[in-house]
């Protein structure tokens, strides 16, 4: 896919997501504010239920005593028992909340009776309000109710619903995350593997046709007369072949690493020893580049049980690494030292060095840093991922430092067993 196509995908389901964010924050809002409408219903028709009931009831035994004064308002409303009345209804409109009220005259809002919790300053809003006059015309008076843990009781009602949709768009989110993380890995990954082909198909064409070509000289030969050239085209076939052969293992070593399909033959070995003879083999072919090598054995155990080709296989490669990335005349070093039951080995250079940003990825599979020198070295992007496995499988780790333009330092921590 392309990046273009990508990114915009991206970006679509991201807006998606906002939005489908955004609309439910909506919709749980538009929850809450029907739930307190309703709740206003009800408390409402608690209200005017108890003072209709009260009209009834003084119509049908009239209160002697019925005046505008405090004492009367209270006194009739005391008589028709409106408190319990009150109750009784709240309950059978399903509100099981506590309830504060206030008689409040309405000339000068003076409040001439109140429950313990009512508080006259509170949120308007949030206050019920019911004139006294249709119980009698003198009644000059209003009755204010407040509920004041109706709003938590609201929230609290849809709470769980509020929990699930929060936990239903977390997991969107983390999924899409996830996803896009995946996306681009496969997408990296495949860029990684084409360039690995493409690596691989370079490598094995020129033994391929240097081969073709020299056997055709060598078929066109007198062969009774020309028995050095012979000699000379069938050592150049037969390093030619012995190439393509390591190129070819090296990519039947990966498979085996992948399905974890190897085995390691240990044994005691000093690897100091072991350190000197990979190298020395390393550098047999190699004369383009003046290498300065320098050995900074200072381990004073050096024997350890490991599988000698594999280990071998491990410095050849950091070392390779550190002669391939550096810049005309190489200088290596490598250090050897006892740190907590084992032996470290460093292999350090004043090569190319690696970005920070590309140092969590060189022991990936196929990962070749993108910029730079790099791709005028040859190279399959496999060499350090095979370390990283073979340090591990012997209980060791690997770990680097670097700074680009300064050179690099791969510690390389094998434990004694
Ligand atoms: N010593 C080093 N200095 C600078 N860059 C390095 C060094 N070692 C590794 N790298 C970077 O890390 C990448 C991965 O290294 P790795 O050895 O896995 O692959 P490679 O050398 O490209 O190919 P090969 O499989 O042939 O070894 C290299 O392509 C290079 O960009
Ligand atoms: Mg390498």
């Amino acid at each position: 896919m392309r990046n273009r196509v990508i990114i915009l995908i991206v970006v679509l389901s991201a807006v998606s997501l906002v939005g489908l964010m955004v609309t439910q924050a909506f919709w749980v809002n538009k929850a809450i504010e029907l739930s307190q409408k309703h709740f206003e219903q009800r408390a409402y028709n608690a209200l005017c239920g108890t003072v209709d009931r009260i009209i009834k009831q003084s119509k049908m035994q009239p209160f002697p005593l019925a005046d505008s004064s405090a004492k009367g308002i209270l006194m009739q409303l005391d008589h028709y028992r409106f408190d319990s009345t009150f109750k009784k209804l709240v309950e059978f409109n399903k509100i099981h909340d506590p309830y504060e009220y206030a008689v409040i005259l309405n000339d000068n809002d003076s409040i001439i009776y109140r429950t313990a919790g009512f508080t006259s300053y509170g949120d308007e809003s949030k206050k019920f309000k019911k004139c006294l006059y249709d119980l009698n015309p003198k009644l000059s008076a209003r009755l204010e109710v407040v509920f004041p843990t109706a709003s938590r009781s609201i929230i609290c009602s849809i709470w769980n619903w509020l929990i699930l949709s929060a936990v239903f768009l977390v997991i969107i989110v983390l999924s899409f995350v996830y996803i896009i993380f995946s996306v681009f890995w496969h997408k990296k990954l495949s860029e990684m593997k084409s360039d690995f082909i493409n690596n691989m198909t370079h490598e094995l064409k020129t033994p391929i046709s240097t081969i073709a070509i020299t056997s055709e000289m060598l078929m066109k030969l007198d062969a009774t007369k020309s028995g050095e050239k012979i000699q000379k085209y069938a050592r150049i076939i037969h390093e030619e072949n012995r190439r393509m052969q390591l190129q070819i293992e090296q990519v039947l070593r990966m498979a085996q690493l992948d399905k974890k399909d190897y085995e390691l033959n240990k044994e005691e070995v000093d690897l100091h020893e072991l350190i000197q003879n990979a190298i020395d083999n390393l550098f047999v072919d190699l004369q383009e580049k003046r290498v300065s090598l320098h050995y900074h054995f200072e381990a004073t155990r050096s024997t350890a049980i490991v599988d000698p080709l594999h280990f071998s296989n491990i410095i050849k490669n950091l070392v390779d690494n550190s002669y391939k990335y550096s810049y005309d005349d190489p200088v290596i070093d490598i250090y050897t030292s006892n740190v907590d039951g084992g032996i470290m080995i460093s292999v350090v250079d004043k090569g190319i060095g690696i970005a920070p940003e590309n140092q969590k990825y060189i022991f990936d599979k196929f990962y070749r840093v993108p910029t730079g020198n790099v791709h005028n070295v040859k190279g399959t992007g496999i060499g350090l991922y095979y370390v990283k496995i073979m340090t591990e499988a012997h209980g060791g780790n690997i770990t680097v430092k670097s700074e680009p333009g300064k050179g690099s330092r791969f510690d390389v921590f094998i434990p004694f067993q």
